[in-house]
């Protein structure tokens, strides 16, 4: 048996015609960034989050780094995250001149502790929140955000592994000054490289976006090229645009596959003595990036186990950033980590893409059946 944690060779032979067509277009009109591909992208993803604004980036680090600085982080800034996420959410935070202060996470769902958010908002000891709904499904965000409002404190949701994901029914972004999404190739919806996106119902905010991905550039001025600030060159190349909008003809599809091949997951785990599946928060619909469970004290183990039959794990994630070396003397503490740091030993990801065939669903809950120490 092979099943490896991801493979992307088996979407690319599905639907091998449809994107060398979309490369092949792009490729003959050759307006190979910015063309027709990226505003047509910008404008679905727009619609599917139901915000006004969309700006393509070239990552979903970019996004979070842009998205600070368009709602006004300033040097210094201080931004409460979860610890237990990817490096990305709190790097992009150091990026953009602030400082991360790390909050733990409530056990069952994985995600950031919400008391701890709100407790930091409403005594302003920070000037932004990130929010990083992990995993594919939804953190809480409406009593954040009213609060947020009232103290005048930046909300930005990191939505890179939740895109099709809702609370109750709402997507990630109605509650923040802007969402920002990744296209990273492991991703739900992936380019052929990097490539990342923000979302903004604030005009002014998106604008500054804009004018941040392209060097500052103040589009329209009279006196022709000129930067108003300092700015990145952060741009998804339209030959990616162009993938990525072949893939979101697929999205609805392939999240129903990801949730079936979840429950089969679930079912199988249910009654296991050892393991605990994911658990889904009420109210949300979870999309499954990933598919991460619970073996305490045992995750290597099982691991050793799934692996020796050829099944593929992977593990989101081995250290809470406030121990990555990166951030050690930049960032804050805003309580003892220790949930986090449980996490990062119990937690397995199991290899979840709609390309799995049923077969193969089938050998891995009888591998996670078969686990005993
Ligand atoms: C939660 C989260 N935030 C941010 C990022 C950064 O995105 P990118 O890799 O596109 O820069 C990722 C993924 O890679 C992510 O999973």
């Amino acid at each position: 048996m092979n099943i490896p944690f991801m493979r992307l060779d088996r979407q690319f032979a599905a639907h091998k015609d449809a994107y060398m067509a979309a490369v092949e277009r792009v490729f003959t009109h050759g307006r190979v960034l910015q063309g027709p591909e990226v505003g047509e992208f910008e404008e679905r993803l727009a619609s599917f989050f139901g915000l006004a604004g969309a700006a393509a980036v070239g990552s979903g680090t970019d996004a979070l780094v842009l998205a600070l600085r368009a709602a006004g982080l300033q040097l210094g800034g201080k931004v409460a995250v979860t610890s237990l996420s990817f490096v990305a959410s709190a790097s992009a935070i150091a990026l953009a001149g602030g400082k991360p202060v790390f909050v733990d996470i409530e056990p069952e769902h994985n995600l950031n502790r919400e008391d701890v958010l709100l407790e930091l908002v409403d005594k302003r000891a920070v000037d932004a929140v990130i929010v990083v709904h992990l995993y594919g499904q939804m953190a809480e965000t409406q009593d954040l955000r009213r609060l947020a409002r009232e103290r005048g404190v930046i909300v930005i949701e990191d939505a890179a592994q939740a895109l099709g994901a809702t609370r109750h029914g709402n997507a990630p972004g109605r509650d923040a000054h802007a969402v920002c999404l990744s296209f990273d190739p492991t991703k739900v919806i992936g380019a052929q490289g990097s490539g990342g996106m923000v979302l903004s119902a604030d005009a002014d905010l998106m604008e500054r976006v804009r004018r941040l991905r392209y060097h500052g550039l103040d589009k329209g001025h009279p006196e022709g090229r000129v930067y108003s600030e300092i700015g990145h060159n952060s741009q998804l190349p339209t030959v990616q645009a162009s993938l990525l909008n072949v893939k979101m003809d697929h999205e609805a599809e392939w999240r129903a596959r990801r949730t079936a091949i979840a429950s089969a997951y679930t079912a199988a785990l249910d009654s296991h003595p050892l393991l605990t599946p994911p658990q889904v928060r009420e109210g949300n619909t979870h999309i499954f990036h990933k598919y991460v469970l619970r073996a305490p004290g045992i995750r290597d183990d099982l691991a050793a186990h799934l692996k020796a039959q050829g099944i593929g794990t992977a593990v989101h994630y081995t250290k809470g950033l406030h121990e990555q070396p990166c951030f050690a003397d930049k960032h804050e503490l805003a309580g003892d980590m220790v949930e986090v740091g449980r996490a990062c030993g119990e937690v397995l990801s199991l290899p979840i893409y709609p390309e799995l065939t049923d077969g193969e669903v089938g050998e891995v809950c009888t591998a996670l059946g078969a686990y005993t120490v």
